[in-house]
């Protein structure tokens, strides 16, 4: 009898488990440093060279475009990535322009991102949590009632000024999105399988790509051709 029950719940827990996994792919959601490998890459190697070969040609200014940002988790961490590289580069962010563009086709996304405000859990992050260290907590992140946010969401916690101010939002389909600059860093992650043409949404970002700039894409690596070079899991380097 026992026996039966632990199956029967061993049994139901797996399902769960699969229920969670499904239902994270189809719900659109994000989190933070998601997925954290490629993050971490772009802290130790993609960054610094973007950054070193920016002050080579004296463009103090480093664009990048989240496209299919959902509620703005991952944004706000590619704008803590990228001021985390200029601190251990040892350069003052004051010196720097960063903008961190996140775009997506449900308005409803956009406009919780552009609040920045996320669910307060044990540790802090939306409805999905990312490996949001105990310092970057501290360092970007604030607790603050809202009454809002208390409403939606219980208590919560808001991103800090320094990435509010440096991350920006806009509700726009990429397949119709017309970007108005090149960006240094393009990510673009489990998204194409969403779009009706995925080669020409890459086509563009590819336009839209500086030379020697990153794409972070993750479902159609084949259609990325002879023009990228992978460097990193889900990340290519424009040749
Ligand atoms: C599975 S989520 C991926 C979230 C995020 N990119 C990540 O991986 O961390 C897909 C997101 O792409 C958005 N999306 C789908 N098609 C899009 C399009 N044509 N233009 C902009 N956003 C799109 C959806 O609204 C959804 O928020």
């Amino acid at each position: 009898m026992l026996w039966s029950v632990l199956f029967y719940l061993m049994g139901s827990l797996k399902a769960l488990t699969i229920l969670q996994l499904i239902m994270r792919e189809d719900n659109g959601l994000t989190g933070f440093f998601f997925s954290v490998d490629d993050f971490e890459y772009l802290l130790a190697f993609g960054l610094p060279e973007i950054i070193r070969r920016k002050k080579e040609t004296h463009q103090n200014k480093i664009d990048v475009l989240d496209v299919g940002c959902s509620t703005g988790e991952a944004t706000y961490s590619l704008t803590t990535v990228i001021l985390e590289a200029l601190h251990l580069l040892g350069e003052s962010e004051k010196k720097w322009e960063v903008d961190v563009l996140g775009i997506d086709k449900d308005s409803i996304r956009t406009s919780d991102s552009f609040r920045g405000y996320y669910k307060r859990s044990p540790r802090i992050g939306a409805l999905l949590e990312g490996p949001l260290s105990k310092i970057r907590v501290e360092d970007y992140f604030e607790e603050r009632y809202d009454h809002w946010a208390e409403f939606k969401m219980g208590p919560a916690c808001i991103v800090k000024q320094s990435l509010i101010e440096r991350t920006h939002f806009r509700c726009e389909d990429i397949e119709v999105y017309t970007p108005d600059r090149d960006f240094d860093i393009i990510r673009c992650m489990a998204v194409l399988r969403y779009c009706n043409n995925p080669s020409k949404v890459l086509e563009k970002l590819y336009g839209n790509l500086n030379d020697g700039g990153l794409l972070i894409e993750s479902d159609f690596s084949n259609l990325i051709t002879e023009r990228y070079k992978p460097v990193y899991r889900y990340v290519y380097k424009k040749l």
